[in-house]
């Protein structure tokens, strides 16, 4: 386990819209390395940059065409590189996003499978032996009629996105190759080679897309899959023990020991997927936001509706996330860590149906907590998400993916681009919130967000290890109590004081948000505040 990771807290850039420095539009390399300085007096770490490699862009990215070429439209290879030892200097550590289920349709490796003739890459992706075989009773999607190859390939996600060849855990067709065989272990050698490049260049390791996709007709265990993952794992403790592996997984008891050493916690992709492009062709936009797995966590922690446990007055049980919380916490805290995020590039921005100081309150809980803390870029003012047409395969994500905004100048200080060649457009709105604006303000969402980082920072008992004891918790009550290392903390979302009995000695207050006091075993916590004795 890396050991920068006790006190990591990520900062995720979706690199189109972070920052623009040759004024063509779109964000890139040199954009970021300009704003690390910002980054680090946040009080980040660590940054998950989206895909950045070559590709046709159909998903944002996420269908790679060449995973050793950085996007020209980002910038070289050369200046990636230059923005890992830039933010080395800072102290901040870079993971790029692997994509190892899938690659874009014009990747090289599978127009040369699409061969009617046996090569090198045949056996790369999954293809079926005959070209009317449709896969869909196996629960796979597949392409027919598109190749000169007599057979049909299956996909992992968007019609661009074929699936490599990990093989099956149950070969019971001829079709169908072993996850055993020797086509599978060379995707997977093939996908170390990528890893082995960039980490040979500083790169510090990778979030992983769809980590639990690979091996197809896997077990409800995942056996076959974490095969891999560990396989990976050994290579990656013995050749580069410091570079750290995050999961797009979902489901930490099995990511942390397939070989990851954080997993994210979100929900499980597949029904959502569908629930999405029905719901966005009828806009029905409301359905989206309550959808879990876009919503991220907050399936039992919900977020956007106006239960939310952070809504002021929602009367929300938080019980309905912490006794799944916990039970996946005690089972993998041995392993490795929960990545909890603010929002990320698939979900909805947090600021769509919370406040100012709702967010401030829900921000608190989330970097308090154990683990590997998330911060999508823009949280930290409470950008907002947008209603706007679709760009790159985002659909409705598209509104979670526009312009930083960082100042009150023209296309907020995002780039120098005429308005109708940005990438996306910014938030129009006369108050769209900045981080210039929000500098000046001691109690902006921004400065509350500083102060607690380098709260975590400074204590030990905040970070990633510490142990997490709950000492109240009522399902009509408030507060909710709880316990880290030493520290003790409270969160009241309501708009009265309430207050528990806990029985602990009398503590000064060390940090918060409104107001409270732990007197006479006797914790009180104001109106919409946060407590930390
Ligand atoms: C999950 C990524 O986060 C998402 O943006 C992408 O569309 C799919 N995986 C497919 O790679």
């Amino acid at each position: 386990m890396p050991a920068w990771l006790k006190n990591a807290v990520f900062y995720e850039i979706y690199p189109q819209s972070f920052c623009d420095s040759n004024a063509d539009g779109i964000g890139d390399f040199n954009g970021i390395i300009s704003k690390l300085d910002y980054i680090r007096d946040l009080g980040c770490n660590a940054l998950w940059i989206n895909p950045c490699f070559d590709s046709p862009f159909k998903d944002a990215g996420y269908d790679v065409r060449d995973y050793k070429k950085a996007a020209p439209r980002y910038g070289s290879n050369d200046d990636l590189v230059r923005l890992f030892e830039e933010a080395h200097q800072r102290g901040i550590k870079v993971l790029l996003d692997l994509v190892p289920g899938h690659t874009s349709e014009e990747h090289e490796w599978f127009r040369k499978s699409k061969e009617p003739v046996r090569n090198e890459y045949w056996d790369r992706y999954i293809w079926t032996d005959f070209c009317f075989k449709g896969t869909g009773n196996l629960g796979y999607p597949y392409v027919g009629g598109e190749a000169d190859r007599a057979g049909t390939y299956l996909l992992n996600f968007f019609k661009c996105q074929p699936a490599l060849n990990y093989g099956w855990l149950d070969a019971d067709e001829d079709w169908k190759m072993s996850c055993d065989s020797e086509a599978a272990f060379a995707t997977r050698e093939a996908m170390k080679d990528v890893m082995r490049f960039w980490m040979d260049q500083g790169c510090d390791g990778f979030r992983v897309d769809m980590a639990s996709s690979l091996v197809k007709g896997d077990d409800k265990k995942k056996t076959g899959t974490s095969r891999i993952w560990r396989n990976i794992r050994e290579m990656m403790d013995r050749d580069y023990p410091e570079c750290a592996l995050i999961s797009e997984w979902s489901d930490p008891k099995l990511a942390l020991r397939a070989g990851f050493h954080c997993d994210f916690l979100l929900n499980q992709p597949g029904e959502a997927y569908s629930t999405l492009v029905r719901d966005y062709h009828n806009h029905t936009d409301r359905a989206i936001m309550s959808d879990p797995y876009f919503t991220g966590m907050e399936h039992t922690l919900p977020k956007y509706e106006d239960h939310s446990f952070f809504k002021m007055d929602s009367g929300s049980d938080i019980r309905r996330f912490m006794d799944d919380y916990l039970e996946v916490y005690e089972d993998t805290r041995k392993c490795g860590y929960i990545s909890m995020i603010t929002c990320n590039h698939d979900t909805v921005r947090p600021s769509f149906n919370m406040t100012q100081d709702e967010l401030k309150l829900f921000y608190a809980f989330l970097f308090t907590m154990p683990g590997v803390p998330f911060l999508y870029y823009g949280d930290e003012i409470g950008m907002r998400y947008l209603s706007i047409p679709t760009k790159e395969g985002g659909y409705f994500r598209t509104g979670s993916r526009t312009p930083m905004q960082w100042d009150g100048s023209e296309n907020h200080g995002f780039s120098k681009a005429e308005k109708e060649n940005l990438y996306l457009p910014t938030d129009p709105a006369w108050d769209a919130p900045t981080v210039e604006a929000q500098s000046k303000d001691p109690d902006s969402l921004l400065n509350t967000v500083k102060s607690l980082l380098k709260l975590r920072s400074e204590h030990s008992d905040l970070q990633a290890d510490p142990n997490l004891e709950i000492l109240y918790v009522s399902r009509r009550d408030l507060p909710f109590v709880y316990k880290r290392g030493k520290r003790i903390l409270a969160v009241n979302p309501s708009s009265e004081i309430v207050y528990a009995n806990i029985g602990t000695p009398d503590r000064d207050l060390l940090w918060s948000i409104g107001s409270g006091t732990l007197k006479d075993g006797t914790i009180t916590v104001g109106a919409q505040s946060f407590v930390i004795f």
